[in-house]
């Protein structure tokens, strides 16, 4: 497996490998990688001839207030772990590679960011487009790998490859939880004991809201409103928002007569952590 911190270097290989007829799929992350990452490297190297993954910890998807100098990093292990679950290159640029001196350029979306998680993190979607359009560019992957815990962000970038006519197919993975349910996440380390055990809340507020939904509940505000019910039993829990949106638009509903999108953000202490489950008649989807 070959590491590289240049786009020239990334460009080259990958102009070596197009050369030969083979397939490329790319894996976005900031590091610090957890099964969740694992489950979408394995897949994009069952799906492709060659994969890169991206470990860049993305400034501009970080607000002033939020965790972008404490968020866990440790780029050896990543290395090992990328290496055995099947990748052929890491791309670890410095953030002076991706944005050169006087960096204007940026990928932006209305809508589909405005909600949900853009509420509170107004600068968040815009950092996203930008740097994995950049990679896009770099890579020009046939195929790149998104976890579904990141419901949102994979909707806008979605919403961002066909808006664009970006020639990359996205895939959608689903979410990878610990054993007590709680959905894998690089942040969960922030999370003290107490706060870990407070954390499983969570998975089991959306396991109630999924069961309503099967047995034919069809109201937001119900269905939201049994989530919100166990989320407030746990005192560590603040919840900053419960929302049931089209799966698509990601528009709020009021009746879940489509595929939807059940959402959640969380404060345990000062963690922020996310959750999610789509829902649709017939056999689900995550
Ligand atoms: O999901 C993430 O880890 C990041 O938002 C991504 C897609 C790698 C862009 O920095």
């Amino acid at each position: 497996m070959k590491v590289s911190t240049t786009i020239a270097e990334v460009r080259s290989q990958v102009k070596e490998w197009k050369r030969q007829g083979l397939s490329v799929g790319l894996v976005p992350t900031m590091g610090y990688l957890h099964e969740g990452h694992q489950s979408l490297i394995a897949r994009a190297a069952r799906e492709n001839d060659r994969v890169v993954v991206s470990v860049f910890v993305n400034p501009i998807q970080f607000g002033p207030s939020e965790d972008l100098e404490s968020y866990p990093r440790d780029f050896e292990r990543d290395c090992t772990l990328c290496e055995k679950t099947g990748a052929d290159l890491v791309f670890h640029p410095e953030a002076s590679e991706m944005y050169a001196e006087n960096f204007c350029t940026y990928v932006d979306m209305d809508r589909l960011t405005k909600g949900l998680c853009g509420a509170s993190r107004p600068v968040h979607f815009r950092g996203v487009c930008t740097v994995v359009s950049k990679l896009f560019h770099i890579v020009t992957p046939d195929r790149a790998y998104f976890g579904q815990k990141d419901a949102q962000q994979l909707a806008v970038i979605k919403r961002m490859v066909r808006d664009l006519s970006m020639d990359v197919e996205i895939v959608g993975c689903p979410i990878i939880r610990e054993p007590d349910g709680l959905a894998k996440s690089s942040r969960n380390t922030y999370l003290s004991p107490q706060e870990r055990r407070a954390a499983v809340v969570l998975s089991q507020a959306l396991a109630e809201g999924r069961k309503a939904l099967a047995e034919g509940e069809r109201s937001a505000q119900a269905i939201t409103g049994i989530i919100r019910g166990v989320l407030e039993s746990e005192p560590l829990a603040q919840p900053e928002y419960v929302e049931l949106v089209d799966w698509e638009t990601l528009e709020p509903v009021e009746t879940a007569d489509r595929p939807v999108l059940a959402a959640i953000a969380v404060r345990i202490g000062t963690t922020r952590l996310i959750d999610n489950f789509v829902f649709e008649e017939g056999p689900e989807c995550n």
